[in-house]
């Protein structure tokens, strides 16, 4: 797709280019809620609505061809459709897709899992369905294992859509982003600013209430976990590491091993199960023991925390989560999306200098967030005026996010600087930026 746009005609060239996708969102508006399925995928005036996609390009309903930054929202270290994931399902979707019955892919998935992050090893694993359940059962696994009925989170720090999730998103901070939260749940989450160990130790020191501290490790720093690690373990609190994005993308063990810093739980979900639907706890065996079963009614009444879920280590995700991590195991993965990311940060850093715009890029590894720091709309305005000027120069941000694949190389990079050199131009001449 040719990147030379004229600057203030976004919404039309994207009406005239993507006539396919106007037309389906128009129709998904009679199904859906704002016609989406995610809050992520949500445009104005219109959503992208894509056929397929392949390594680190993806193509829409209009035949237009993008340079994907959405990654399976996070999940696909490897690319789309790598050959060696979709042989693997393939072959699993022929054998059954549901067995109801124990299998060997998850036994060695789990192994895997084991072998690969540092907090696993000589522990245990529970696979769950997605990210969101994996962090709403390590709340409840934390607060089985120490009788304690709060969990302290980071301000801001996004751990998926469940209730307890809600609290502590935005300002005021103890109270939930979302309608019909109920009040106790409310009373059993307390946060204090990312970062900063001071607040931190005060809050430690001022109850004797808190179950667990969960963090999310991204470009946290080693002096600051390390930090958190002994105010937790010195005062009995477990340390829970939400590494739904980071496990496998930092490095292959995930932020802990990037960072040298081992929690006492994990969660893991995304590149896990290799762009299908997993998620996962992990960590010391005495705590995931919670979770057994025994005759002693006592234990299964008021001990024992049960955990069904039909699709906990559903064969698709098992083969597609092994064919991911036997790739993602070798750290020459990580490192070649760290590389193209950091390409794309000199090139987006040199393209705001020369357009005069303020922001920055930022992000470790293959991260890589742009922020503008003097916008002339609200963000959330922003947020889609920037996504839809990228996608007119062939790129598709996840949001003002660059997630990079190992697939994306100096081609995808190149094509992507030129699109945000003339997104900012274009955002720029209609008063945006
Ligand atoms: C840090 C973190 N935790 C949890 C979740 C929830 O995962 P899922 O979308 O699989 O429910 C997300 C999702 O993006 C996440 O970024």
């Amino acid at each position: 797709m040719a990147v030379t746009v004229r600057a203030g005609q976004i919404d039309r060239l994207r009406a005239e280019r993507m006539a396919g996708s106007a037309a389906l969102h128009a129709r998904a508006r009679n199904v859906f809620p704002d016609g989406v399925t995610h809050d992520g995928r949500y445009m104005e005036p219109f959503a992208l609505y894509c056929t397929h996609a392949q390594g680190p390009r993806k193509w829409d309903v209009d035949g237009n061809e993008f340079v994907d930054y959405f990654g399976g929202h996070g999940a696909l270290l490897l690319g789309h459709s790598h050959p060696a994931i979709v042989e693997a399902l393939a072959r699993q979707a022929a054998r059954g897709t549901h067995l109801g019955a124990s299998h060997e892919a998850e036994v060695r998935w789990g192994e895997l899992v084991q072998e690969i992050v540092p907090s696993a090893r000589g522990g245990l694993v529970k696979f769950t369905s997605s990210g969101t359940e994996a962090t709403m059962l390590v709340l409840r696994l934390a607060r089985a294992f120490t009788g304690k009925e709060t969990v302290c989170k980071a301000n801001g720090a996004f751990h998926g859509w469940h209730d307890y999730a809600t609290m502590a998103m935005v300002p005021p901070y103890d109270e939930p982003n979302s309608a019909g939260i109920p009040r106790g749940v409310r009373e059993s989450i307390v946060s204090v600013p990312p970062r900063e160990v001071a607040a931190l130790r005060a809050l430690l020191d001022s109850r004797d209430d808190i179950a667990a501290v969960i963090v999310i490790a991204d470009g946290a720093g080693t002096d600051y976990l390390q930090a958190v690690r002994n105010l937790t373990s010195e005062r009995g609190v477990l340390l829970i590491f939400d590494e739904v994005v980071t496990g496998f993308r930092y490095a292959p063990g995930g932020a802990q091993e990037y960072y040298g810093v081992t929690p006492d739980l994990t969660t893991l979900a995304k590149i896990l199960a290799g762009g299908l639907n997993g998620g996962a706890i992990v960590g010391r065996a005495e705590i995931l023991g919670r979770f057994l079963q025994s005759e002693d009614e006592s234990w299964a009444r008021h001990e024992r925390v049960p955990h069904p879920g039909t699709y906990n280590g559903n064969p698709l995700s098992a083969v597609a989560g092994i064919a991911c991590l036997e790739i993602a195991r070798d750290p020459a993965t990580q490192e070649r999306a760290t590389a193209a990311a950091n390409g794309l940060r000199a090139g987006f850093a040199e393209a705001l200098a020369r357009r005069g715009v303020a922001g920055k890029v930022g992000g470790p590894v293959s991260l890589a967030p742009v922020s503008f720091t003097e916008p002339k709309i609200p963000g959330r305005k922003l947020l889609h005026r920037f996504r839809a000027a990228m996608q007119l120069g062939g790129a598709d941000p996840s949001g003002f996010n660059f997630i990079v694949s190992a697939t994306h190389g100096q081609a995808e990079i190149d094509q992507t600087v030129e699109a945000f050199d003339n997104a900012l131009v274009m955002l720029q001449e209609e008063g945006s930026l």
